[in-house]
Order: C-alpha cells, then sequence, then structure tokens
C-alpha cells in the first residue's frame, strides 16, 4: 500500500546540511496499523509527511497503491492525496468554525453538494461519538473531544490510508486509551491502512501490528510487533521496550539471593503465545533434580495473544544446568542466561 524505497531527506538550514532520513526502507501493507516509534527529531514526521507529499525526497522513491510520487502529474498527485486523511497532535481545527463546518472542510474543497455533506459529516459525527456536538465551536471541547473532530474530518473523503502525527500526544493515558481504540474500530470496520508516527510503546503496544523503530534518521529494527517486543535487538529498542514490557528482577530480589552458596545460574524465559501458560516450570522440576525459584515473572497481552516474561534460578551443578537449557530449547522456548 506504501512503499518507502532507500529514502533519504537533507534539509539545508542556515547554510548547514541536516540529514533527516538516512536510506530508509518500509514497506505497509493494506490493512496494516504500522507504527513508527523515535525519540523527537528521530525523522518520523518526515517520513510520515512523503505519504501525502507535503514532504519530498532528496534520494529513493516512495510509492502508494504502486505509484511513484515523484513522478505523478499534479492532477494524479491530487487523486492520491485524496485517498489519504491525515491526523495531528494538535488537532489543526478551525476555531472560528463550528465542529460540523471542520469536519465538511475537505468536502467544501471538492465542491461535494451541500445535501451530501450533510449525510457524511452526520454519518461521522455519529461514529466518533459526537452527534449532539456538531453546533459547539472547537474552544468548548476537550481534548479528546476536539481530537474525535480531527478524526472525523480526516475519514470524511473516505480514504484508503489515514496518517496519524503522535494523535495521541497531547492526551492524558485514559483519552489516549479511548482514541487508540477509535484508531483500531477505523482499521477493522472500513480496513483502512494506518500509519502512526509516535514516540510513545504504549501506542504501539494497544494498535500497531508492525512497528519500525527509528534513531537518526534511520531505521534500525521493523517487523511485527510481537516479534519485535518479544526479541528487541537494538539498545534503543530494547529501551522503549522496556517502558512498557517490565523485565528486571527487582532490587529486594537480588539482595535475597546475593549470598547463595550453592552453585546457582540466572536465565530469562520468553514464551509467546500459547506456550506462555505452557507447565515448562512444573516439567522441568519434574525432570531435573535442581531447585528452581522464580525470581520475576510478568505476562503481557499483545496482538490477542501473551508475552510472558520469566527470570529464574537454577539451583544445580552445571552439567545439569546445561541439560535443563538444551530441554528449554528443544521445546522453543527463548531462554538467555542473565548475569547480576
Ligand atoms: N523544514 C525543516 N527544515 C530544516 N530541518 C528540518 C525540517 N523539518 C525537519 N527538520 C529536521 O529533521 C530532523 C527530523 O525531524 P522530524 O522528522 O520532525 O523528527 P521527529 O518527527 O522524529 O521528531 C530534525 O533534526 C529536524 O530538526
Ligand atoms: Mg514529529
Amino acid at each position: 500500500m506504501i512503499e518507502f524505497t532507500d529514502i533519504g531527506k537533507q534539509f539545508t538550514h542556515k547554510g548547514n546540511t541536516i540529514v533527516a532520513l538516512d536510506d530508509v526502507s518500509l514497506t505497509i501493507d493494506k490493512g496494516d496499523i504500522y507504527g513508527v516509534i523515535g525519540y523527537s527529531g528521530a525523522g518520523k514526521s518526515t517520513l510520515l509527511r512523503m505519504v501525502n507529499a507535503l514532504e519530498a525526497p532528496t534520494a529513493g522513491n516512495v510509492k502508494v497503491k504502486g505509484k511513484v510520487l515523484g513522478t505523478l502529474s499534479n492532477s494524479e498527485l491530487s487523486q492520491v492525496k485524496k485517498n489519504i486523511g491525515m491526523v495531528f497532535q494538535h488537532f489543526n481545527l478551525l476555531e472560528s468554525k463550528t465542529v460540523f463546518e471542520n469536519i465538511a472542510i475537505p468536502l467544501v474543497l471538492n465542491k461535494v453538494n451541500k445535501k451530501e455533506i450533510q449525510t457524511r459529516v452526520r454519518e461521522l459525527l455519529e461514529f466518533v461519538g459526537l452527534a449532539d456536538k456538531e453546533k459547539n465551536y472547537p474552544a468548548q471541547l476537550s481534548g479528546g473531544q476536539k481530537q474525535r473532530v480531527g478524526i472525523a474530518r480526516a475519514l470524511v473523503t473516505n480514504p484508503e490510508i489515514l496518517l496519524c502525527d503522535e494523535a495521541t500526544s497531547a492526551l492524558d493515558p485514559k483519552t489516549t486509551l479511548s482514541i487508540l481504540n477509535l484508531l483500531k474500530q477505523i482499521n477493522e470496520n472500513f480496513n483502512i491502512t494506518i500509519l502512526v508516527v509516535t514516540h510513545e510503546m504504549e501506542v504501539i503496544r494497544e494498535i500497531c501490528n508492525k512497528v519500525a523503530v527509528m534513531e537518526n534518521g534511520r531505521v534500525i529494527e521493523s517487523g511485527h510487533v510481537l516479534d519485535v517486543f518479544g526479541n528487541p535487538q537494538n539498545t534503543t529498542t530494547k529501551g522503549f521496550v522496556k517502558t512498557v514490557i517490565h523485565d528486571e528482577i527487582p532490587p529486594s530480589v537480588i539482595a535475597e539471593i546475593q549470598d547463595d552458596r550453592i552453585n546457582r545460574r540466572i536465565f530469562q524465559f520468553k514464551f509467546l503465545g500459547k506456550n506462555s501458560t505452557s507447565s515448562l516450570l512444573f516439567e522441568l522440576s519434574k525432570q531435573f533434580t535442581a531447585e528452581i525459584k522464580i525470581l520475576f515473572a510478568n505476562v503481557t497481552e499483545l496482538q490477542g495473544t501473551t508475552l510472558g516474561i520469566f527470570t529464574v534460578a537454577f539451583y544445580a551443578d552445571d552439567p545439569e544446568i546445561e541439560r535443563m537449557v538444551r530441554y528449554v530449547k528443544e521445546k522453543e522456548v527463548l531462554i538467555q542466561e542473565v548475569k547480576l
């Protein structure tokens, strides 16, 4: 649906060259809720804005529905842009216009007749839960309600693609969740492909099926959320994952085992999906003589499945521990030794 190939982007600012994007390639398939996460300045907004041609790459190309944007005529480009809605962090509503009028703007610009505008805008007001607010002005709305207006305006032309640039970053956690649920519903009910850029891992965890992590204009890791969350490779990715999935042994537990005298080694297990409810620890204690102590456990719901993280200490001699590790690996559970 959207394909970035070898994208580069340089800005010149007061004689200095800024590399905003460096060799970025990503493919977003129809139906994806694709999340791009990174710290401020990573290049996320620049990348997103290329999809509706608000920015042009200085290298590489962007394809939307198979068409290379850089090669299109103005009228072809405006056809492509009509198929894309955009939602902003600060809503970008016109304060002097009512909720109804704000949502109607793209249709008015497209010279749609009044009757049709009324039907479509009311449909969307209903969908985003603001049917009773059509005559209100933005100043009379909460942040969450303003963003619902922003989303309705983005959907009013029936786009197949929705771009969200930090759409929940100005909202409190509870409102964030309700907006994220709305985005998920939009994806599921209307089969709209969504590209979200954010610095909040929460957003990725709640709604995205795929994720790319950006740093200094580059994509450093990407893939299905379950794979990236379950087994992050890069230090920055690990940092982001830690903000929503805790895997550290609490200091008080470490203190407790500090003085252990028998041979003790610590391992972290990761279970994905069905395995998370497996009876692996029970099987281990039946099959082996080692004492097993659970130091930390966490189960997170992700993409309709579960990611379980368990950190355990095995008390036995090394050959016995090696046999246990082999046994676990045969069950296709990720196991990694942890050094304190
Ligand atoms: N119009 C511009 N002119 C000059 N530099 C820009 C412009 N837009 C973005 N940049 C720079 O490009 C880099 C990436 O910016 P941006 O895409 O906004 O990052 P993010 O959205 O991840 O915070 C930053 O260093 C930013 O200062
Ligand atoms: Mg940004």
